[in-house]
C-alpha cells in the first residue's frame, strides 16, 4: 500500500503560504522579525485583511504599515503613514479588528439593538465589518460633537484608519499612565466627556475607562469607540451608568468623586434604575 505523505503535503503549503504572505507584507513595509510576531501576523493578517490593506494602499488611504502599537481582545492597533492633502508624510493608526479571534457574541448584543445597524447580515465576518464601520460613524459623530477623538480617515472591512494620536512615534499614554491635570480638574473633564458625548453627539461610550482615555497635550483624548450607542438602544442607560461607575472607581482613591446616581440624574435629567 502507497503511504500519501500527507503531512508533508501540508507543511510545504503552509510554508508557501507564509512566504507568500511575508512577500506580500514586505511589500506594505511590514517586516516581521521574529517567531512570536510571526504568530501575531498570521493570525492578523489573513487574506481578507490583506487584501483589504492592498485596497487601503492601492486608494493611497495609507503609504506604509509600521511597528505595532497594542494588541488588545478584539483588534491590533499599528502604527502607519499616509499623505496629506499637501503631500508631506504624516503618522497615522490602523485598527485591525482579528476575523479569527473576534469577540462577536458581545459584538452582536451591542449592533442588534442599535437602529443604525439593524438591517446587516448576522454572519461572524459581516458583523466584525458592521463593528469596524460603527467605530468610524461614532469616531465622526464625536468630532462633529467638538469632542476630543482620533480624526477617521477611512475603513474597509475589518481595517480603521485613523488620525495618530502621539508625539513622534510615540502614542500619548493612557490616563491610567498619567493625568493631564490634577486629580480635581481631570475628574471633571473625564465626566465632561461623559456629558458631552451623551448631550451633544448623542452617544453612550460603553467601555470608558482609564485604558480608553489617553492623555494628550490639550488634555483628554476619547478613544475605542466601536461598542458606543445611541441613546435607544435598550440598553444605553446601563452602559452610561457603568461608564460613570468607571470612572468614579478610578478617581476614588485620588480625589472627591460626585455620587453616580446624582451624574446620571445631571447628564440625562432622568433617575437611573436598574433593569
Ligand atoms: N489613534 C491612535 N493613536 C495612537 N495610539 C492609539 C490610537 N488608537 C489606539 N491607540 C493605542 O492602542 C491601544 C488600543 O486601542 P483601542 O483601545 O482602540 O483598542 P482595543 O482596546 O484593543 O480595542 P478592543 O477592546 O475593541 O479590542 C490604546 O490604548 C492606545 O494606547
Ligand atoms: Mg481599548
Amino acid at each position: 500500500m502507497k503511504s500519501t505523505p500527507k503531512s508533508r503535503d501540508h507543511h510545504h503549503e503552509n510554508q508557501d503560504r507564509i512566504e507568500k504572505l511575508d512577500r506580500k507584507l514586505a511589500e506594505l513595509g511590514v517586516r516581521i522579525k521574529d517567531e512570536d510576531s510571526r504568530k501575531v501576523t498570521d493570525e492578523v493578517f489573513d487574506e481578507v485583511t490583506l487584501l483589504a490593506l492592498y485596497k487601503l494602499v492601492n486608494k493611497k488611504i495609507i503609504t506604509s504599515l509600521g511597528g505595532s502599537i497594542s494588541t488588545g481582545k478584539e483588534a491590533n492597533v499599528f502604527s502607519a503613514s499616509k499623505k496629506n492633502e499637501t503631500g508631506e508624510e504624516i503618522g497615522a493608526a490602523v485598527k485591525i479588528y482579528r476575523l479569527r479571534t473576534g469577540n462577536f457574541t458581545t459584538m452582536s448584543d451591542y449592533i442588534i439593538g442599535d437602529p443604525r445597524f439593524s438591517n446587516i447580515r448576522r454572519t461572524h465576518k459581516d458583523i466584525i465589518f458592521a463593528w469596524t464601520k460603527k467605530e468610524y460613524s461614532n469616531l465622526s459623530r464625536t468630532r462633529e460633537a467638538g469632542i476630543p477623538c482620533p480624526e477617521p480617515y477611512a475603513f474597509d472591512r475589518n481595517i480603521l484608519i485613523m488620525q495618530f494620536l502621539g508625539e513622534g512615534i510615540i502614542p500619548y499614554p493612557q490616563m491610567r499612565q498619567l493625568l493631564p491635570k490634577t486629580p480635581e480638574e481631570t475628574y471633571e473633564d473625564a465626566i465632561g466627556i461623559i456629558r458631552d458625548l451623551y448631550q451633544k453627539a448623542r452617544l453612550v461610550h460603553g467601555d470608558l475607562s482609564e485604558y480608553n482615555i489617553l492623555t494628550g497635550p490639550n488634555g483628554l483624548i476619547v478613544i475605542d469607540m466601536a461598542q458606543a450607542v445611541t441613546p435607544e438602544h435598550p440598553k444605553a442607560y446601563n452602559f452610561l451608568f457603568r461608564d460613570i461607575k468607571n470612572i468614579n472607581r478610578f478617581f476614588a482613591p485620588k480625589c472627591k468623586t460626585i455620587d453616580e446616581h446624582e451624574l446620571f440624574r445631571t447628564i440625562v435629567g432622568e433617575e437611573f434604575f436598574e433593569i
